[in-house]
């Protein structure tokens, strides 16, 4: 297990839209154990293999139940999930929520989205699952998967706080340099 460099905006491998997996083998897997290590690492609740450089439909999630950080220590790996060739199947309603990303560090803004969806994928024994989200978990799902189509959370919000993001980003990145 290793842990892996997360790609940050303006990588233009973030704009990737990301091949679909024919079936899972034991590379995948191995890309799997790596980016949930990876998720962890950097004390993210999902991560999408588009984030680590890689082009597969692959996307991780550990998103706490909505009271358990303020009422019990966060417990790593009680939501954890793995999916494969993740598609949102059905979604409704709508919820606004202040979202953040790996891959533009320090950056967070309100986006809109799907308060409900349910996702078909498969697992990492190539079995099918559905699984039905709400609240965080659904906002989380759709951010990831959005990354499988080279979607970052600044392509929701208006062309004005892109554009502002954009340029901090920018100007933090090459002040790294
Ligand atoms: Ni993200």
């Amino acid at each position: 297990m290793s842990i892996l460099e997360i790609l940050t905006y303006p990588d233009p491998f973030l704009k990737t839209k990301a091949a679909r997996l024919s079936r899972v083998d034991d590379s995948i897997r191995t890309l799997i154990h790596n980016m949930i290590d990876t998720m962890y690492g950097a004390r993210g609740i999902g991560l999408a293999a588009t984030q680590v450089g890689a082009d597969a439909r692959v996307i991780v999630l550990d998103v706490p139940d909505a009271r358990s950080e303020e009422e019990e220590p966060y417990r790593r790996g009680k939501n954890l999930v793995a999916l494969i060739n993740p598609e949102i199947i059905a979604s409704s309603g709508s919820i606004v929520y202040e979202e953040g990303c790996l891959s533009l560090p320090g950056e967070t803004a309100d986006v809109e989205r799907a308060a409900n969806v349910s996702v078909k994928a498969i697992d990492k024994n190539n079995d099918p699952v559905e699984i039905s989200a709400q609240g965080l978990f659904a906002i989380a799902l759709q951010h990831e998967i959005d990354h499988l189509d080279g979607i970052l959370f600044i392509d929701r919000i208006s062309r004005l706080k892109r554009e502002f993001i954009k340029r901090r980003l920018k100007k933090a990145k090459a002040a790294a340099l």
